[in-house]
């Protein structure tokens, strides 16, 4: 990507937990030399590592929550849809954001939020269908391969266009955490792919499926 005289991409990074993909895209973003920048990372969780990690990297870390804003669930959504608007954000990328979005903000967003799911999509995807219960689901199943998908969000979860998958062999001694482990190594460069590709303008959509260009 020749990042010389374009003004860089901006995401912002959505996440409630630990913050293993925030670190694979910060590490993407060092050793690429993508022209992306990440405008800030959100969090409903004050105590997340994601939040960390963002404050480690000198990223403005906002702890973002419907508490903070008295459960008003109108004030919620439009100080978030400001936030992403002054940041002049492109890209919203959600790296296990265990909240659902605002309406406003994926109509505003629309085409232009990603998502990781840690399963093969569409299946175990849905409300109820995140972390270990997805791994579990997978292997009560006796599925033999499972993966991870990224895909734009829409107001249904888990069901906007895919943009990647990758999948993975499931072994009959895998149990949750082993197949978790894979699979959070297969999201590590999956997302950034996907996050380079946007950054590129190679994805378009038409009737709900994404395609990328050459
Ligand atoms: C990932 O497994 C992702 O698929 C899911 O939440 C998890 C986030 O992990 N949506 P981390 O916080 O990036 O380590």
């Amino acid at each position: 990507m020749d990042s010389s005289n374009t003004k860089p991409f901006r995401i912002a990074v959505f996440a409630s937990g630990a913050g293993s993909n925030l670190s694979a895209i910060l590490r993407w973003i060092a050793e690429s030399g993508a022209n992306v920048e990440i405008a800030f990372v959100l969090s409903n969780n004050s105590k997340s590592g994601a939040l960390m990690i963002a404050k480690e990297a000198g990223i403005n870390a906002i702890h973002h929550s419907h508490k903070r804003c008295e459960g008003n669930e109108v004030v919620f959504a439009n100080h978030m849809l400001s936030l992403l608007r002054t940041a002049n954000v492109d890209l919203i990328v959600l790296a296990g954001y265990m909240k659902q979005l605002p309406p406003i903000v994926v109509h505003e967003y629309s085409n232009r939020i990603l998502n990781v799911h840690p399963a093969l999509l569409p299946a175990f995807g849905g409300k109820d269908m995140y972390g270990r219960r997805v791994h579990e689901a997978v292997l009560s199943r006796g599925c033999k391969v499972s993966g991870a998908t990224v895909h734009l969000v829409t107001e249904e979860y888990d069901a906007g266009p895919i943009v990647l998958q990758q999948c993975c062999s499931v072994e009959a001694t895998d149990t949750p955490e082993s197949l978790g482990a894979k699979i959070a190594a297969l999201e590590h460069t999956l997302l950034p792919r996907a996050i380079g590709l946007f950054a590129e303008a190679r994805v378009t959509v038409e009737n709900d499926v994404a395609f990328i260009h050459e």
